[in-house]
């Protein structure tokens, strides 16, 4: 585009993208983490800036070598969070002023009820496993649902481990009824599939359950499909 005038069919639009993984510490020098890299969550991020939008993008320990790809991007304001609580605070606040929402973070669903404020020494224990207490986090995805803007679309990830495809798609539908999402991006995931990878294998549904897009590509190829199917959602809210 040229230089100082945005283009494309996100102009105008602010967009909130959570990515990355929440981690909930044990003590000061442990946590309990997840595999997201924050790769696909940075791609929408990116896609949506170059379409016009502004982004905020929540990031939840992203590597700063993923992050650099939007790290220069005035039109991507990153904000740094670590913890579900975290998470759930900036994005409420970020919420109220977007038009839509893109929830790719991999959320934390529990944290440790007493966080040690000293490191667990196995010293002051000797040969006794520690065990640690969880307490469920709250669903920050059914939070922005019921605290949504009118006509604002609200997008949620799954990444699950099935044997089918059918089972896939079912998880899948149970999922978005349960969250009351606009869309919901579906990947399968394994032991060696859907984690720190280039590439994606992506159904989106929408809140039929209909498939709209069945993507395998790229991160990025995944993201601009992802973004035609939110384009879609806000002309429908705004008929
Ligand atoms: N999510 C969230 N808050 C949580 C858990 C999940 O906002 N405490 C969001 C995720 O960011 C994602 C969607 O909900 O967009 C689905 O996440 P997922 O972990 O698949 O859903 P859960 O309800 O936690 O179900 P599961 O038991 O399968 O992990
Ligand atoms: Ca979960």
């Amino acid at each position: 585009g040229s230089i100082g005038q945005a283009e494309g069919d996100l102009v105008g639009l602010r967009v909130l993208v959570t990515a990355g993984g929440t981690r909930e510490p044990i003590d000061p020098v442990r946590y309990l983490g997840n595999r997201s890299s924050g790769k696909q969550g940075v791609a929408v991020a990116l896609a949506a800036a170059d379409r016009g939008a502004k982004v905020v993008l929540l990031a939840a320990n992203i590597d700063d070598a993923v992050l650099s790809e939007v790290a220069h991007r005035a039109e991507v304001r990153v904000v740094p969070v670590g913890t579900t609580a975290e998470l759930e605070s900036a994005a409420h606040a970020a919420s109220a002023g977007a038009e839509a929402v893109i929830m790719a973070a991999a959320v934390a669903d529990y944290r440790v009820a007493d966080v040690a404020d000293q490191k667990i020494r196995k010293e002051d224990a000797p040969g006794e496993a520690p065990t640690l207490t969880l307490v469920e986090n709250p669903d920050i995805l059914v939070g922005l649902v019921r605290d949504r803007r009118p006509g604002q679309v609200i997008v949620g990830f799954a990444a699950e481990t099935v044997s089918t495809e059918e089972e896939l798609l079912e998880r899948g539908r149970r999922k978005l009824l349960r969250k009351g999402v606009d869309l919901l991006a579906l990947n399968a995931v394994g032991w060696s599939e859907g984690f720190e990878s280039g590439d994606n294998d992506v159904r989106v549904l929408d809140a039929d359950g209909t498939v709209v897009s069945s993507v395998s590509g790229t991160k990025r190829e995944v993201a601009e499909r992802l973004l035609d199917a939110v384009r879609h959602e806000l002309d429908a809210a705004a008929r």
